[in-house]
């Protein structure tokens, strides 16, 4: 039982590593990686008509999240469920929007990029 008991400890501490390594994408500098330019791309081309995609601006839909509090608002792996669902199920009352996995990544590497701070600064104009 003991055995057992370290066993799931040593495993809980190794999730717990792993998750860590996703959970620190501050360190990372999605601005610096080519699929940045790329999501922008299809964010203007697939969800700039009902989303805020830059980094400041509001929505044409107003009930459409800004891509810019996205980041906050799914942590880690969770963006990247989001962006599957919605593209193979849609969301709210749209259809799916067909957007193929890699563009899923660079759409996601984008909204990672954007600078959140920005949407605090324009709510304060
Ligand atoms: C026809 C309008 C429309 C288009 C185009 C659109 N969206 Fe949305 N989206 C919405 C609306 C409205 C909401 C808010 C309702 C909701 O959360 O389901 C939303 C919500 C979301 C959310 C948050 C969902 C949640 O769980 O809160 C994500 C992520 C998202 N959209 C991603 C995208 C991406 C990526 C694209 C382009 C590939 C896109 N959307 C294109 C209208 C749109």
């Amino acid at each position: 039982m003991l055995d057992l008991r370290i066993a799931f400890g040593a495993l809980a501490i190794t999730a717990a590593l792993a998750l860590g390594g996703c959970v620190t994408p501050g360190d990372k500098d999605w601005r610096a990686s080519p699929r940045f330019g790329e999501g922008r791309t299809y964010a203007l081309r697939y969800c700039a008509g009902c989303h805020a995609v830059e980094e400041a601006g509001p929505s044409r839909d107003p009930v459409a999240p800004p891509f810019r509090t996205l980041s906050a608002r799914f942590p880690a792996s969770a963006l990247r469920k989001r962006l599957d669902a919605v593209a193979e199920h849609g969301h709210w009352n749209m259809p799916p929007i067909y957007i193929v996995p890699a563009e899923r990544r660079a759409i996601e590497t984008y909204i990672r990029g954007l600078p959140a701070a920005a949407a605090a600064r324009k709510t304060t104009l």
